[in-house]
């Protein structure tokens, strides 16, 4: 038995110094020192022998049984460093590399244009307004003055919901909800920008497009206070030697109306492809809020006016930046939106 023990200790040192993983060498362990291992086996046995060689054999399975434990929390300890030396090899971290850059966005160009166009108004004391984009009929037709059956429904072709219910063609809805959160309290003084919908689509028109509403109710308001804002207006937005131009035209929510140019961004005036060789190019329609409108907000046309305009965003920012195709600003093409930033 002494022998078998002897051999044991030789065979499982031997073993166990060329495991080579942890696992193996757990195996190693469970063979030798297990409940049902090796050495575990012969002390099973320690009753046959006879008394006076117990001491003897006992001490040679105690000795076996510790050199064995030993020589796996060497190895363990060999295999474990092994191991970690490679984990960071492979995990290493060159700190002399130069970073990754986080790719920053940046914003929509009919965004910036939509913030420069506020900021302009908010700097002569407007303040901004906002209405649904699904919109009753009544506020964006009726209430402007434009019955169901009148011809003028037919300049805005429509995407209707329900019967009364539509996607608002324009921006002006929101004079009406503007007035009726203020009335009777003076002055009204705002602009909505926002998203329009109509069944158009080509080079120069999409289905959904951006316009900003203003308006401005006070009393005594005139042409010429109209006149003067867009002015100013225009000057920030294209250059201080800008002009402008009213042409009368027809909206059936103001009286008059009027058709608003400003004098060619391109070409100063001296006649251009961009300006049909007019020298002009029209920004947004305007004109006085027809008393009815007036009525339908909760004015008293007899004691206060006002003005309104409505210019459409995409068709500024084409202006401003050069852009011959509206569809860019909704294809999401970074070549595009890139130029912006
Ligand atoms: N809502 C008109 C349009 O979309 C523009 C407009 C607004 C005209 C306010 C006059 C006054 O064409």
């Amino acid at each position: 038995m002494r022998q078998q023990l002897e051999d044991i200790g030789v065979k499982a040192l031997a073993l166990i110094q060329k495991a080579d993983s942890l696992k193996e060498l757990e195996e190693l362990r469970v063979m030798f020192l297990g409940k049902k291992g090796e050495l575990t086996r012969i002390l099973r046995r320690m009753g046959d022998v006879p008394a006076d060689q117990r001491p003897i054999i006992g001490k040679a399975a105690n000795q076996a049984r510790d050199a064995i434990e030993a020589a796996v929390e060497k190895r363990k300890r060999e295999l474990e460093a092994r191991e970690q030396e490679q984990r960071l090899r492979e995990e290493a971290i060159d700190v002399t590399l130069p970073g990754r850059p986080v790719p920053a966005g940046g914003k929509h160009p009919l965004q910036v244009v939509t913030e420069e166009i506020e900021n302009i108004f908010l700097g002569m004391g407007f303040e901004i307004a906002r209405g649904p984009e699904v919109e009753l009929d009544y506020y964006n037709f009726e209430a402007l003055n434009i019955p169901r059956d009148h011809p003028a429904r037919d300049m805005q072709d429509s995407f209707y919901i329900s019967d009364d219910i539509l996607l608002r063609t324009h921006t002006s809805p929101v004079q009406i909800r503007a007035m009726r959160a203020r009335a009777p309290r003076l002055p009204v003084r705002v602009i909505a920008p926002g998203r329009v919908y109509r069944r158009d689509d080509d080079v120069t028109h999409s289905p959904m497009f951006h316009q900003v509403e203003g308006i401005y109710v006070d009393q005594g308001i005139s042409m010429a206070d109209l006149k003067g804002v867009l002015l100013a207006f225009a000057r920030e937005m294209y250059g201080e030697k800008t002009e402008i131009r009213m042409r009368p035209s027809y909206f059936p929510f103001t009286e008059p109306s009027a058709e608003v140019d400003v004098s060619c961004t391109m070409c100063r005036s001296q006649g251009c492809r961009a300006c049909g060789f007019s020298g002009w190019l029209e920004i947004l329609g305007a004109g006085m809020v027809h008393p009815r409108v007036l009525e339908n907000g909760g004015y008293n046309p007899e004691e206060v006016s006002g003005f309104a305009f409505g210019m459409g965003i995409e068709r500024i920012a084409m202006l401003k930046y050069g852009i011959d195709d509206i569809r860019l600003f909704f294809q999401n093409d970074l070549r595009f939106l890139k130029q912006f930033t």
